[in-house]
């Protein structure tokens, strides 16, 4: 709890110095039980200079991933009330499920580093140092069918996030990446866990790995191709902690939204606010079939309005199908 509060104080005071007397008045605690704070959160590896002349100071270059960290930026009422770190798990969805599922709505797992990361359809999700790789337990009382709406949401937040802590502009790649310049910044994958009698929502795992400071070269060779990161695209890329928290922010700002009336329909517009290849052409993996058409947009379902090339119109529902921006094929990029 000191710990915390200490690591608090210091994030509203990153950059400047903040004496041991300060600390422990703000905190209402004893210069001792700061001391302990401060040589803990240290020994955690936290870049905490110690001023000469008495203080403290959190550097500026401190991407140190904490719960305290994170906690210290949310703005949150029950989204991430709490958060566990853990430096790498298999996959941070498929250990929320085996572990955590028993904690309260808005629980959040994250890791620095996956091993298995999973993504949809079966597909690995490539999760290396550099990266936040993120599940939160979800137990909100709706329609099974509304599911696809907190892919949604999260792809909405994705693209907040990073435009408000970098300036960049990202975009959505229906139904869940989030590109930078065309290529790959982040996937969603929510996943359910459904009763068994009664067919009602148990608990979502709302997942999401996004790459900041991800060195590319650590990806396999074909993934390389078609994924970025932030720094790629910023000199000074933001803190990993401070994306986490802006993240965490704008998921549960806009789950107040989607429970309100009309909230469905203000994501939808959102969403396609933030939707790449609109009148663009993109290529359609479907389960038997592989073909060209136009996107059109999405429906109130967020569903994929597609126009094939013999001018009938088309529905696609994410669970069986992908589409790909046909820029990125012509230009050599595959999945
Ligand atoms: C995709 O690209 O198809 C979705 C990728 C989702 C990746 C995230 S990282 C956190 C969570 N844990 C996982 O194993 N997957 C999701």
């Amino acid at each position: 709890m000191v710990r915390e509060k200490v690591l608090s104080e210091l994030e509203k005071n990153r950059g400047k110095r903040i004496s041991g007397q300060q600390l422990a008045e703000s905190i209402g605690v004893s210069r001792a039980a700061v001391w302990k704070a401060i040589n803990s959160l240290k020994a955690d590896g936290m870049n905490i200079i110690s001023v000469t002349g008495g203080g403290y100071c959190l550097s500026q270059d401190d991407d140190t991933l904490n719960s305290e960290s994170i906690k210290s930026l949310v703005k949150c009422k029950d989204i991430a009330n709490e958060i566990i770190v853990l430096p790498e798990v298999s996959s941070t969805n498929t250990v929320l499920k085996c572990d955590y599922s028993h904690k309260s709505h808005g629980f959040v797992l994250i890791a620095e580093k996956q091993t298995a990361g999973r993504g949809r359809m079966g597909r690995a999700f490539t999760s290396p140092n550099g990266g936040v790789y993120m599940s939160i337990l979800l137990k909100p009382k709706f329609n099974i069918d509304d599911l696809s709406f907190l892919t949604l949401v999260a792809a909405v937040s994705v693209c907040d996030a990073v435009r408000s802590c970098t300036g960049l502009e990202p975009q959505i790649k229906w139904v869940n990446d989030i590109l930078l310049n065309g290529k790959k910044l982040c996937g969603i994958l929510t996943e359910a866990s459904i009763e068994g009698e009664t067919g009602s929502i148990d608990y979502i795992a709302l997942g999401i790995g996004i790459n900041i400071t991800t060195n590319l070269s650590e990806m396999p060779e074909q993934v390389r191709n078609i994924a970025t990161s932030i720094s790629e695209h910023c000199e000074n890329p933001p803190r990993r902690a401070e994306i986490t928290a802006s993240i965490l922010n704008s998921i549960q700002h806009y789950l107040n939204i989607l429970f309100t009336d009309n909230g469905k329909s203000k994501i939808i517009n959102l969403y396609s606010k933030n939707l790449c290849c609109i009148n663009e052409k993109v290529c359609v993996y479907a389960p038997n079939e592989t073909y060209e058409a136009m996107c059109l947009g999405i429906n109130e379902s967020g569903n994929l309005i597609v126009e094939k090339t013999d001018k009938s119109i088309h529905i696609l529902q994410s669970g069986e199908i992908r589409i790909r921006p046909n820029s990125l094929i012509e230009n050599g990029y595959t999945i």
